[in-house]
């Protein structure tokens, strides 16, 4: 692979960033918010920024990256797919569970619902996300759409994800200033006296957003993508489920130019559609 020390680095730069974006949400609610609990009231909204990072912003960036992780390309692309699509859909599950949170609190408490900017466009992204989610399973995982048809939907696909993607990174951030705004107020000590609590909280808003910076730049680099084979495989083994020899190809080796060459000429175009 070209460049596989600085694709580690990058790598391991995402991995520090979002497990520190959700350590920080983590810290925030338990230590200077309500804590967690189901009860409508604040610790019930508390989930919602808590899941909803975990979720939507670090599980889906993982899941962004998962097919460019060097040393998964001895692995086929059928298991690949599964564990792409298993871990949005996980993200998908805990970004519904925030939303239920959000807009239970909000009827508890009767507060209007979907009035502000963070809300369109947070409650789009999540609708967007889903949908993805089902035209992912339709056109690449279940056997039945031509390779026709998932060649022409992966640059919509790709386009789609880094844009849920990103919209979702901008939503947080709004969320964030929002609940600042709200909880940090003249009865406490208001936002623009900058708090330890508003100090600690814009550090999580520049964790999140380097993390969105580091996961797009490794998903945008085409000499970072999986190699083009491995797709002859996966026609096969779709219905036959996967076994042990779905990760095992003891003679490629991920870290040489040479052996990606070797495993992605040219004339690999059409097995490389097919695995889409
Ligand atoms: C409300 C989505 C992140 C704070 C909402 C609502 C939605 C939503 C749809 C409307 C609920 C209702 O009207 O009853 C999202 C999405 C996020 C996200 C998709 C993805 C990253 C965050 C974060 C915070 C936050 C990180 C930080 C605490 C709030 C607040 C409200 C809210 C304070 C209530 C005020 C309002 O409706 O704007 N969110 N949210 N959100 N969210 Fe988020
Ligand atoms: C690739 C996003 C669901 C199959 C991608 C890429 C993104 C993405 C951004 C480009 C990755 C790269 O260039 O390395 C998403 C999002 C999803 C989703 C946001 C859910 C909301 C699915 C599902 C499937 C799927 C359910 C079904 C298996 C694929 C395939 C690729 C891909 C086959 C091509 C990977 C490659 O050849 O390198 N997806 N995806 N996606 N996705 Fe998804």
């Amino acid at each position: 692979m070209e460049g596989y020390k600085l694709f580690l680095a990058f790598l391991a730069s995402a991995l520090l960033l979002g497990v520190l974006s959700v350590a920080f949400v983590l810290v925030w609610v338990l230590n200077y918010r309500e804590g967690l609990g189901w009860n409508g009231d604040l610790p019930e909204f508390n989930w919602h920024p808590l899941l909803i990072i975990t979720g939507f912003v670090f599980i889906q960036g993982i899941a962004i990256i998962v097919y460019r992780l060097p040393w998964t390309w001895k692995c086929s692309k059928f298991l690949m797919k599964l564990i792409h699509a298993g871990l949005h859909t996980v993200a998908l599950t805990l970004a519904i569970i925030s939303l239920v949170a959000v807009f239970d609190f909000h009827n508890f408490k009767k507060i209007p619902n979907m009035y502000s900017l963070h809300s369109w466009i947070g409650l789009t992204a999540v609708i967007l996300y889903a949908l993805q989610l089902v035209l992912g399973y339709m056109v690449y995982l279940l056997p039945f759409a031509p390779t026709s048809l998932r060649t022409a939907v992966m640059p919509i696909h790709t386009y789609s994800g880094l844009l849920i993607f990103g919209a979702g990174i901008a939503t947080a951030l709004m969320g964030i200033t929002e609940k600042l705004f709200f909880a940090l107020t003249e009865k406490t000590v208001p936002y623009s006296q900058s708090p330890k609590e508003a100090i600690f909280v814009n550090v999580l808003g520049v964790l999140i957003v380097a993390y969105g910076a580091v996961i797009l730049w490794i998903a945008t680099r085409p000499h970072w993508k999986r190699p083009l084979e491995h797709v002859f495989v996966t026609h096969q083994r779709i219905g036959e489920g996967f076994g042990e020899d779905d990760c095992h190809s003891p003679d490629l080796e991920f870290n040489s130019d040479a052996a990606a060459r070797k495993r992605n000429p040219k004339s690999d175009e059409t097995g490389q559609r097919s695995t889409m």
